[in-house]
């Protein structure tokens, strides 16, 4: 008979967590994943904490029906309100959050002026905020919240005319002043290609997902 699969989940609110779930697969070839996006109740970055940490919750019960050997929290919303409460919850599971890539972006760039592009979920909350005062002398750091970027990711217009009239307005204001600009959303990285082409290559696009599967 065959071994018990033992299985890497990885959770997102949709499909931004597959930006993550393709590092961890090019970093483990041979492991078996399991992914769970929560489309139906995305974007979680407009919900309240509560809402995100009782959905992400849900979405982890059903995962654990599973043999698990690590859950990647493959967002940066659920891990900023529930990454705590799951290790609380599940001891003996190894559990990996996402948070934005702030340290790798001040270590690229220090003195510089720094971007962080996140939910206003993970903005809001403490343990971002803890992130930035640990780093706030370091760089100049600005919050750039883009509600309304989830929900054309999740739309399939990544790439779309949509997209770059979106990112056109709200981006305008930094042309030419980042240094870097942090993805602090799983989504974010498929809209790559049409930040670069608001910002233009001077400004390095930092993700975090490279980081998270390395962790894992
Ligand atoms: N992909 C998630 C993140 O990394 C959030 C997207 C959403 O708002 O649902 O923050």
């Amino acid at each position: 008979m065959a071994a018990k699969a033992d299985y890497i989940a990885v959770i997102d609110s949709g499909v931004g967590g597959i930006s993550v779930l393709r590092e961890l697969v090019r970093l483990m070839p041979n492991e078996r994943f399991l992914y769970y996006g929560d489309s139906a109740n995305a974007p979680y970055g407009k919900r309240t904490s509560e809402e995100v940490k009782k959905l992400t919750l849900s979405a982890v019960e059903k995962m654990m029906t599973h043999n698990l050997k690590a859950l990647v929290l493959a967002c940066n919303t659920a891990t900023s309100v529930a990454v705590r409460t799951l290790r609380e919850k599940y001891p003996d599971l190894i559990v990996i959050g996402i948070e934005p890539a702030v340290k790798p972006a001040v270590d690229q760039f220090p003195g510089g002026k720094i971007g962080v592009m996140a939910t206003d979920v993970t903005l809001g909350e403490e343990k971002f905020n803890t992130l930035l005062q640990r780093f706030a002398g370091c760089a100049d750091i600005v919050k750039i919240p883009a509600p309304g970027l989830v929900e054309l990711v999740e739309a399939g217009l990544a790439n779309s005319p949509e997209m770059d009239a979106f990112l056109e307005s709200l981006l305008a204001p930094y042309k030419g002043k980042l240094d870097a600009l942090v993805l602090g959303c799983t989504h974010y990285p498929f809209a790559a290609a049409a930040i670069r082409r608001v910002l233009g290559d001077k400004t390095a696009l930092i993700d975090g997902g490279v980081g998270t599967a390395q962790q894992t």
